[in-house]
Order: structure tokens, then C-alpha cells, then sequence
């Protein structure tokens, strides 16, 4: 790891979420980084960006492959914890947003794939740490920006692609960030106000999963049903063929095609 990383302030000295950037070359995983940070030197809005990964980490245990060209940073955050599960569900929005101003028409698969025409394109993994008697969600975020298609895996469920892939050209890591970062201010403090409800709502505007019939692997066992809708809380609601109702807090979603 880079002891010394360069610390830098943007452009945009009013914003919370970038007040304060570290660089890295090479880490294990910038969420683990932020964790080591976290206090005097990783305050909330701080962001920890690294070129590549050797360990990055995914959902549910899964490896996040982090060769060179993609972006792959952290942000440090201090949220309510009654609206952590809201806000693991729309840190996926400014993703979303970036991709598409940079044409390439994503979505999202609940709770927070990012995905383009089936294939996984970003992903975020929100980790909840307490520490010097403060409550910090570190929210990682790893995006297949300039990544070759044959460093990425196969994965099961259609594979990954990247925005160079589905373009045909570089994006720059640094502008995807700033653009990214400044939609992340936008749904972050809309997750800590009143405007929950909203936030739900422009949520299930950009996820495919609203509507379609669907198996969710969750840890207490396997649900199906139609996903209705998600809650201000960011559950997921499915009904079942018999009007049955469950909300639904994590899983895997798998969509049914019969
Ligand atoms: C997933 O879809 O499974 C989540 C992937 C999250 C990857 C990012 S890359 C930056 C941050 N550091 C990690 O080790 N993981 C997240």
C-alpha cells in the first residue's frame, strides 16, 4: 500500500462527498483502506480511489476483479442508521446516472448491480463500521469503465461487460468520478432527509426488477413472486400468486421465465 497518498481537494470546496480524495496505486481493497483511515484522516465525504485492486471484495463474499483502467473507490459516510439499508439500494443511482451521461443505458437489478443489457457493469458494497463511538458506512464502488472485456469474468447470469467494450471508447476515470461523486451528494442527502419517498420512487424508475417475476435468495431461504415495489425503508416487496405479501431487506435476485 502507498503510505503516502495524495490527498487532494476538489474544485467543488462546498461538497460534502469528494471534500477530500486519496490516491492510491495499488491497494488490497479501497474499502478496507477507508476502514483503516476512518476518524481523523477519513472524515464523512472523504473518497479513497485506487488504479487497481488485488483483493477487491463484492457482495456476499464474491471477488471483485480490479484490473487496471476501471475506477474503484470508497466513500466514507455517517449516516442515520435507520436509513442504511435506503442507502445501500440508491448508491447505485449515481452510477447509473454516470454510465448514462456517458451513454451507455444502464439500470439496476435490485439491491445494487449495475448492469447493461443483462451484463454486470458496477456493483457497490456498503460496509457498516463503528468506530471511536461513531457509526461510518464505507461505500464501495467498483465500476468496468476502461476495462478489457477478457479481464473481466464470466460470471453466471450473461457475464460483465465495460463502458470502453459497449462504446468503443476511454472514458477518464477522474471525470467519471467528479460526475459521479456530485450525483452521489445528490441521493446521499436525499436518503438522510424527508425526501425518502421520492428517493424510492427515482430509484425504481432506473431498476428492472419492479414489475418482473422473480426468485430472491435471501438467508432465511428462497421467496417468489412479483417485485411490486421497493419501500422508503429500501425493501423489496414481492406478492405471491396467492395476494401473499413479503418484504424482502437482502438477497440474490433471480429472474423467473416461465
Ligand atoms: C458487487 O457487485 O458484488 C459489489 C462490488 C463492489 C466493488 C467495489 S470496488 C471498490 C470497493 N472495494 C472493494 O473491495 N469492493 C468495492
Amino acid at each position: 500500500m502507498n503510505l503516502f497518498p495524495r490527498a487532494e481537494v476538489p474544485a467543488h470546496v462546498e461538497s460534502l462527498i469528494g471534500r477530500e480524495i486519496f490516491r492510491f496505486d495499488t491497494v488490497e481493497s479501497t474499502n478496507d483502506t477507508a476502514k483503516e483511515l476512518l476518524g481523523d484522516r477519513a472524515r464523512e465525504g472523504t473518497v479513497i480511489v485506487a488504479e487497481r485492486q488485488v483483493s477487491g471484495r463484492g457482495r456476499h463474499g464474491r471477488a471483485w476483479a480490479s484490473p487496471p483502467g476501471g475506477l474503484y473507490c470508497s466513500i466514507v459516510l455517517t449516516p442515520d442508521p435507520r436509513h442504511v439499508q435506503l442507502l445501500n439500494l440508491v448508491s447505485g443511482m449515481p452510477v447509473v446516472k454516470a454510465l448514462r451521461h456517458w451513454s451507455v443505458l444502464a439500470t439496476l437489478k435490485w439491491p445494487n448491480d449495475v448492469v447493461f443489457r443483462d451484463r454486470k457493469i458496477g456493483g457497490i458494497l456498503c460496509e457498516g463500521v463503528h468506530r471511536h463511538d461513531t457509526f461510518y458506512v464505507v461505500a464501495g464502488i467498483g465500476v468496468n469503465t476502461n476495462v478489457p472485456l477478457d479481464r473481466l469474468p464470466a460470471e453466471a447470469g450473461g457475464g460483465a461487460t465495460s463502458l470502453k467494450a459497449e462504446t468503443g471508447t476511454e472514458v477518464s476515470n477522474d471525470e467519471f468520478l467528479e460526475y459521479m461523486l456530485r450525483e452521489y451528494e445528490k441521493v446521499y442527502k436525499a436518503s438522510q432527509s424527508g425526501a425518502r419517498n421520492v428517493l424510492a420512487r427515482d430509484y425504481m424508475a432506473l431498476c428492472t426488477t419492479i414489475r418482473q417475476r422473480v426468485e430472491v435468495a435471501t438467508p432465511e431461504g428462497k421467496v417468489r413472486g412479483t417485485a411490486i415495489e421497493v419501500t422508503p425503508l429500501g425493501a423489496l416487496v414481492l406478492v405471491d400468486d396467492s395476494g401473499v405479501r413479503t418484504e424482502v431487506a437482502d438477497g440474490s435476485v433471480t429472474p423467473l421465465r416461465e
